[in-house]
């Protein structure tokens, strides 16, 4: 066993966006910190701009300067993974391809001891698959942070088919003493927030894409399923804001990963508005232009605000996100706890989805879903086992 203390060092693999943010969280609970990158122009650029952050956070006094020295001193920029001989725990946010992981933990398990715990920042790639390149596969667990690392609170714990259980309370200790807010999930695709928050874009654009309910085509079609979303769901953005803020690429990319690795099924089905952006290389905020023009924000197109439209429009998108999230309850994936601690921790959801399903009632929920299912005749509208015994019994997940 080993002993993740404030003292351990920690090593982290990949110094891009993740890898850097990482590190600055284990650097900021006190952890002598090493962070090894490939590339080391990607060293010298982490270093540039944890310096650039750290100045800002003094400047505005979140911080003091004995803490900014302290996390810079415990920072450590490798020239050689072998530097991580000593780790008693490395996070790997390299590049998300199986092979290289694998391969990265083969040489990893070269220099390090066997207590040694490895983990993986990977998003959308199965913890029992990357282990099954392992010597010891009982020390891989995954432990996926989100963008931007430091700022968001939400850390998924995922162990694989083969990980040490001991390990579980070790790493959620850990991740709290780093002022996290840990959920467990079983090794499935997209665990729970990248699983669970389909719907929100995936119904969304199918809304935008069809003749419905007097929505309004083009442009002014998705600003009202914006509008809708953030005036009767309480959602901080909307969904076409939001993947314009994440990106159109990354976003396809993750909702056409989680819908192969379900082999297929027709609730994850990708669509092909979203495809042709990417293909126009309409990304979103980060290449000026995406669902919206960022480049000509004055042309921002008006919602059509008709309070009746939007509250069936916030009713379709809800009851599908809620359903996902019981599924994810009947299929063993997580607690309620943590599904709702995850969706409002992770993506910053109003409300966790089990709470709401709960004032909404799980009849209503039904009730919308079974509408749909009847009208579209299609299977990705049919309803969780558990929603539908949860109405039946009149039950609630929080009493
Ligand atoms: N970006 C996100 O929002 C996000 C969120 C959660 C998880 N993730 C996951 O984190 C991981 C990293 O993502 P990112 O966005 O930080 O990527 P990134 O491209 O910003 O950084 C990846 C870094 O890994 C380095 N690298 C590649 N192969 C290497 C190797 N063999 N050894 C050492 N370094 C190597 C690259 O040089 C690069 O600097 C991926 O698995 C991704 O799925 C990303």
């Amino acid at each position: 066993m080993t002993n993740l203390n404030a003292k351990a060092s920690i090593g982290i693999l990949g110094a891009g966006t993740m890898g850097s943010g990482i590190a600055q969280v284990a650097a900021s609970a006190g952890h002598p910190t090493i962070l090894f990158d490939s590339n080391p122009a990607m060293l010298e650029k982490s270093k540039t701009e944890l310096n650039k952050t750290l100045s800002r956070l003094l400047e505005k006094s979140k911080i003091t300067k004995e803490e900014s020295d302290t996390i810079i001193q415990n920072i450590r920029y490798a020239n050689s993974m072998s530097e991580m001989g000593s780790c008693k725990l490395i996070v790997e946010a390299i590049l998300e391809d199986l092979s290289v992981k694998q391969q990265v933990v083969k040489e990893l398990e070269e220099i390090v001891g066997d207590e040694c715990i490895l983990a993986s920042n990977t998003s959308s790639l199965s913890i029992t698959s990357i282990a099954g390149a392992a010597r010891i596969p009982s020390r891989i667990i995954g432990l996926h942070f989100f963008n931007p690392a430091p700022l968001m609170p939400l850390v998924e714990i995922i162990p694989g088919l083969a990980t040490n259980p001991d390990l579980l309370p070790e790493v959620k200790r850990l991740m709290l003493d780093w002022k996290k807010s840990p959920v467990f999930v079983k090794d499935t695709p997209g665990f729970i927030v990248n699983r669970v928050a389909r719907p929100y874009y995936g119904e969304s654009i199918r809304i935008y894409e069809e003749r419905w309910n007097d929505l309004p085509e083009g442009p002014t079609g998705f600003a009202t399923i914006d509008w809708a979303m953030k005036e009767f769901g309480g959602f901080r953005m909307g969904p076409f804001e939001l993947m314009d803020m994440i990106g159109n690429d990354i976003n396809f990319t993750v909702t056409e990963t989680v819908w192969k690795q379900f082999f297929h099924d027709p609730k994850f089905k990708p669509s092909l508005t979203q495809k042709r952006l990417v293909e126009a290389k309409r990304f979103g905020k980060k290449s000026g232009q995406g669902y919206y023009n960022y480049i000509q924000e004055d042309k921002f197109p008006e919602p059509f605000r008709n309070e009746h439209l939007g509250k069936k429009i916030k009713d379709r998108v809800l009851a599908m996100l809620i359903n996902e999230a019981v599924d994810a309850v009947y299929l063993n994936v997580a607690s309620c706890e943590d599904i709702d601690l995850a969706m409002t921790k992770g993506v910053n959801y109003p409300k966790g989805l089990l709470k709401w399903c709960d004032e909404w009632g799980a009849s209503n929920v039904l009730a919308v879903l079974e509408d749909l299912h009847r009208e579209y005749s299609e299977e990705r509208y049919r309803p969780s086992v558990l929603l539908r015994r949860m109405a039946k019994e009149k039950s609630l997940f929080y009493q």
